[in-house]
């Protein structure tokens, strides 16, 4: 599986410490920077991974800035993408098995590398259910592509 992973100013820590993780694991990482500490708008990040996971290129991103919060305001905004902001260990993995998130964002200000890692890996290793659920997430292609 290739991932796409990107942060901000606020995330550049945890965001080494989660590819690090990664790499460990095996996948092919695909980073859209920024590999070192500079303040950078977070919308800048966000857009090309969000393409990238939208047309496949990658088949799931992780953003994370300060909250999580504008990386995934900028991201849900690429058709195609459902970005989950969390904290906790079973929002990661329900976002996958309900939601069919494809980009899970983070907060490098919110919660440390212990929590982060395993979060990345339910995210990561958890299939979507579909079923019941993908009445619910076409209606979120719907609304996307003004058909409700
Ligand atoms: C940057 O200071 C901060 O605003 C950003 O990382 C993020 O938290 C925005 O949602």
């Amino acid at each position: 599986m290739k991932i796409a992973i990107g942060c901000d100013h606020g995330g550049i820590e945890l965001k080494l410490e989660i590819v690090k993780h990664l790499e460990e694991r095996g996948f092919e990482i695909v980073d859209f920077g920024i590999k070192e500490y500079k303040s950078v708008n977070y919308p800048e990040i966000a857009l090309p991974l969000a393409k990238a996971v939208a047309n496949k290129e990658c088949e799931r991103g992780i953003l994370v800035c300060g909250t999580g919060i504008g990386m995934s305001m900028a991201a849900n905004k690429v058709k195609g993408i459902r970005a989950a902001v969390c904290s906790d260990h079973f929002s990661a993995k329900y976002t996958r098995l309900h939601n069919d998130a494809n980009i899970l964002c983070l907060g490098g200000r919110v919660i440390g590398p212990g929590v982060a890692n395993e979060m990345v890996d339910l995210f990561i290793d958890t299939e979507y259910e579909g079923g019941r659920h993908a009445t619910r997430v076409q209606m979120i292609t719907d609304i996307e592509n003004g058909n409700m």
